[in-house]
C-alpha cells in the first residue's frame, strides 16, 4: 500500500474545495460553511506558509500548522493537518490543562468516497504519527464526534484510548510508543 504524504500547496485547493462539499466529509467537517474558492484562499494559504493566524482579545498571534495531502499510489485522497495542541486550548472551549504538555492534534478526512472503507484511513494515519507527529510530540489528541462511528473505530484500530466524553465529542488519546 503506497500511502505519500505532501506539503499543502495552493495548487491543491480546488481539490480542498471539492472535497470539503463532498457529503461525507461535510458531515463531520466545517458543516456550516458554505466553502468558496475565495474562502478556501483565504483559510489554506496561511496553512501553505505554516501557520495558522488567531484573533484573540489580546491580539492576532501565528500557531505552527503543518498541512499535508494524502496520496495513495500518487494519487491525491485525502487531508491531514497537526499541530501543537496547547496552541489552541481554548478554541473549542477547552480546558487541556489536564491532557500532556507535548501534545499534537489532528485533523484529516480522505476527500474520495472510492477510498473509503479499504484500509487506507488507518495505515494513512499511523504512517502519518510515526513519520511526522511523533518526530515531535509525545502524545496525540482526537476528539471526533461521538456519532462519528466510522472515525472512532480508525482511531480504536490505531490504539487510541477514549479518555471522557464532553458536550458530543469524545477525547481520545494516543501515546508514543
Ligand atoms: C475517518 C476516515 C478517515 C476513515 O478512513 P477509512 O479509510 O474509511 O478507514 P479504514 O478503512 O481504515 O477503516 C478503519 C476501521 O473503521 C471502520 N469504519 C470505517 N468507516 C466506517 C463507517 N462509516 N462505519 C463503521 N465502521 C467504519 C472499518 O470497518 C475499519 O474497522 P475494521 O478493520 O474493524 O473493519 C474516513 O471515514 C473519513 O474521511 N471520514 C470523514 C471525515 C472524518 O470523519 N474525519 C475524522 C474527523 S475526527
Amino acid at each position: 500500500m503506497a500511502i505519500t504524504f505532501e506539503k499543502l500547496k495552493n495548487s491543491h485547493f480546488p481539490l480542498l474545495l471539492k472535497w470539503l462539499m463532498t457529503s461525507h466529509v461535510r458531515a463531520w467537517w466545517d458543516s456550516n460553511i458554505a466553502w468558496t474558492p475565495e474562502l478556501i484562499e483565504e483559510k489554506y494559504s496561511q496553512y501553505v506558509k505554516g501557520y495558522k493566524r488567531l484573533n484573540l482579545i489580546s491580539g492576532i498571534i501565528e500557531k505552527p500548522m503543518h498541512a499535508y495531502i494524502i496520496l495513495k499510489d500518487e494519487k491525491e485522497i485525502g487531508y491531514i493537518q497537526y499541530y501543537n495542541k496547547q496552541d489552541f486550548p481554548s478554541e473549542y472551549g477547552y480546558n487541556a490543562s489536564d491532557l500532556p504538555t507535548n501534545l499534537a492534534a489532528i485533523d484529516w478526512y480522505i476527500g474520495e468516497p472510492e477510498y473509503l472503507r479499504l484500509g487506507i484511513g488507518s495505515g494513512a494515519l499511523n504512517l502519518f504519527l510515526e513519520k511526522y507527529v511523533f518526530k515531535d510530540f509525545d502524545a496525540v489528541f482526537v476528539d471526533p464526534d461521538a456519532k462519528n462511528i466510522g472515525a472512532i473505530r480508525t482511531y480504536e484500530k490505531a490504539d487510541f484510548i477514549q479518555k471522557k466524553t464532553l458536550n458530543g465529542v469524545i477525547w481520545m488519546l494516543k501515546n508514543k510508543t
